[in-house]
């Protein structure tokens, strides 16, 4: 039985959202790079395959991060005082901008996917510059690392310093090739990336539009992160209803596109039934909402709905790039949501925002995320014994304390059944 093996452990994951699956000292078998099964005692048929115990261990699914900027992870924890157009004016353009000399960009992204590899993230939609080379050369990286996901040369052709934008020809164009050149990658794919409707022109939407129609790759944006954005896209669109129209005019809402949607803070009720329609997925990212001031987005609402919804890190709107960050964060979020905007809003619970960080957002990679029969291999090992206590915990307790306090760093790592560390 070449290819297959088994990991052991205690196993948690959420096969439903809110639903908390515990497997102690269990045995998870690996077939080719998928899940075959979880057993107490490995069957007859199975004798002879190599164990992995990690003993009393925790093993969870990979984490997804849904939502991340790579070419900003430098400059993660500075400039958070100012509210998000100003930020990314004085913050955000300015660090990208030199991501045109192919040594920064080197040095940047090697920390960067440095950083992710040791990171408890086994998949990602990344955003790196609007810079085809420096964006292959993270691709590589991260291909190289064994991780998984997509990640996206941006678009920008207004509003955006003389140092950060393209013309809109030069821009489709520069797109259209690093579509191709991204045949070399298997693993790391690329994703259509206009930035927000206020860096891209029309021209561009549609051509845009275009491409993903002729190349079917996915597409990931930002939509209704802040109030002052919103006013500003509905100037630059007359004639639209909703944010999210000015994608969706160009075919780049979801449906026949797969979509990624960072934020949606403030989507009103046409969008979300739009979103829900076409099965867009919104990346909630409380910590970057928090630090640009942007709002606490209505999580509860998102999933009574049945939206697809994962979490994002947004580094460096969020400071950190720990996802096990990003669900105390939403948490916590949601509990200031619910006391101080709406009370029919119930606070998120520490199985729902695993789900968000796990399932949820590993819906978009087909099935990746749990533990169940079929799914990819993506799993993380976790030594809460660093974290000494004289309590005896639970083993659901042990996971809230591993998210609550851990920097989030695993000791060993699995992706498609494959292991990193
Ligand atoms: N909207 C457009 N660009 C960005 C960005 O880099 N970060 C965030 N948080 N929002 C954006
Ligand atoms: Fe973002």
């Amino acid at each position: 039985m070449q290819n297959t093996f088994a990991l052991r452990g205690n196993l948690v994951y959420t096969p439903a959202c809110g639903e908390l699956a515990l497997h102690p000292h269990s045995y998870l078998v690996c077939e080719n790079g998928a899940l075959a099964g979880i057993f107490d005692t490995l069957p007859a048929r199975y004798a002879g395959i190599p164990v992995e115990d990690h003993g009393d261990k925790l093993i969870l699914p990979g984490l997804v991060d849904l939502h991340a900027h790579a070419g900003q992870f430098a400059y993660r924890g500075l400039g958070m005082d100012l509210e998000l157009l100003d930020w990314l004016e004085q913050n955000a353009f300015p660090e990208e901008s030199k991501f045109a000399d192919p040594h920064y960009a080197e040095a940047a992204y090697r920390l960067f996917a440095d950083a992710l590899t040791r990171s408890a993230t086994t998949r990602f939609c990344l955003f790196a510059t609007l810079h085809r080379p420096a964006t292959l050369r993270l691709m590589a990286l991260l291909e190289a690392a064994g991780l998984r996901g997509f990640v996206g040369k941006v678009n920008m052709d207004r509003n955006s310093p003389d140092t950060l934008r393209e013309t809109t020809a030069e821009s489709l164009a520069e797109t259209c090739r690093w579509l191709e050149e991204s045949a070399d990658f298997a693993h790391v794919r690329p994703m259509l990336t206009p930035r927000f409707i206020p860096s891209c022109t029309d021209e561009m939407m549609a051509g845009l539009g275009r491409l993903q129609r002729e190349f079917g790759a996915p597409m990931q944006s930002h939509l209704s992160e802040n109030l002052s954005e919103i006013a500003w896209v509905a100037e630059l669109c007359p004639g639209t209803r909703f944010y999210g129209e000015a994608y969706a005019r160009h075919g780049l809402f979801g449906g026949a596109c797969p979509t990624v949607m960072a934020h949606c803070v403030w989507s009103g009720e046409e969008e979300r039934a739009l979103m829900k329609e076409n099965g867009v997925f919104i990346a909630h990212c409380p910590q970057s909402n928090m630090n640009v001031s942007s709002g606490i987005a209505p999580v509860r609402q998102f999933l009574r709905e049945g939206q697809h919804v994962g979490l994002g890190s947004d580094v460096a709107g969020g400071a950190h790039l720990s996802i096990f960050r990003a669900m105390t964060d939403a948490i916590q979020a949601s509990k200031l949501r619910w006391r101080l905007v709406d009370q029919d809003l119930p606070a998120l619970t520490m199985p729902e925002a695993l789900y968000m960080a796990t399932k949820g957002g590993g819906a978009f990679f087909g099935k990746v995320g749990s533990f169940e029969p079929g799914y990819e291999l993506d799993a993380v090992v976790l030594d809460d014994a660093a974290l000494p206590t004289t309590r005896p915990c639970t083993l659901a307790e042990r996971v809230e304390r591993v998210v609550y306090l851990s920097d989030g760093q695993p000791c060993a790592k699995y992706v498609a059944g494959r292991r990193l560390f």
